[in-house]
């Protein structure tokens, strides 16, 4: 007797690695701490003690070049999920500095298509994890037998962040990042997409 599944409605996460995470990191680290001394008291979000920059680096040619990745990215998902070729993308970015003791309350991210996350330096696992928390409403009514949790009976996934990593998923996907343990700051640029007629 052969099982078939399918997948209805799946919650799809894509991530990709930058080849060139090093040099491209390094210059991004510098540009986020400059922009965190011009404006130390920064904006006050789902982060807690953590410093989160205005929703402004898709304006600043500083942030130019992870400005492009992020539409370059969330253009060929578009194309796999088959948007219309005649829509065009804009995005709204901002940097997060969580120190030592930082966190970032579960939330999500209305009025996009997407939304992610990059990050540019951190000391990984202490520096804690992003995780998703099942967005199906009905399925927390019932618990599975299951021993090791699959991505069907979980309730919650992690997902542990690399420097030079990028995420991105549905805004309505609810999200939010673990305190981080270690003694470095975790840095990332955060983003929303949003695909408009050309
Ligand atoms: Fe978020």
């Amino acid at each position: 007797m052969k099982i078939t599944t399918q997948a209805l409605f799946p919650s799809l996460v894509w991530t990709t690695l930058f080849d060139d995470r090093g040099h491209f990191n390094a210059k991004l680290l510098e540009s986020a701490k400059r922009m965190r001394s011009k404006d130390p008291g920064g904006v006050a979000n789902t982060n807690v003690k953590g410093w989160q920059s205005p929703n402004i680096l898709q304006d600043l040619p500083e942030f130019a070049d992870i400005n492009l990745r992020i539409l370059q990215v969330c253009e060929r998902i578009g194309e796999s999920l088959n948007f219309k070729s005649n829509h065009t993308y804009t995005h709204q970015a901002w940097v997060n500095i969580s120190p030592p003791g930082a966190s970032n309350k579960l939330h999500f991210h209305p009025n996009c298509h997407f939304s992610g996350v990059y990050y540019v330096s951190l000391k990984a696992p202490e520096c804690g994890s992003i995780f998703f928390r099942d967005p199906r409403i009905a399925s927390r009514m019932m618990t599975y037998p299951a021993v090791e949790p699959t991505p069907f009976t979980a309730d919650e996934i992690q997902m542990r962040p690399e420097a030079g990593r990028m995420y991105v998923f549905p805004g309505w996907l609810e999200h939010g990042v673990e305190e981080n343990m270690s003694d470095q700051d975790r840095v990332s640029i955060s983003f929303n997409v949003l695909a408009v007629p050309a």
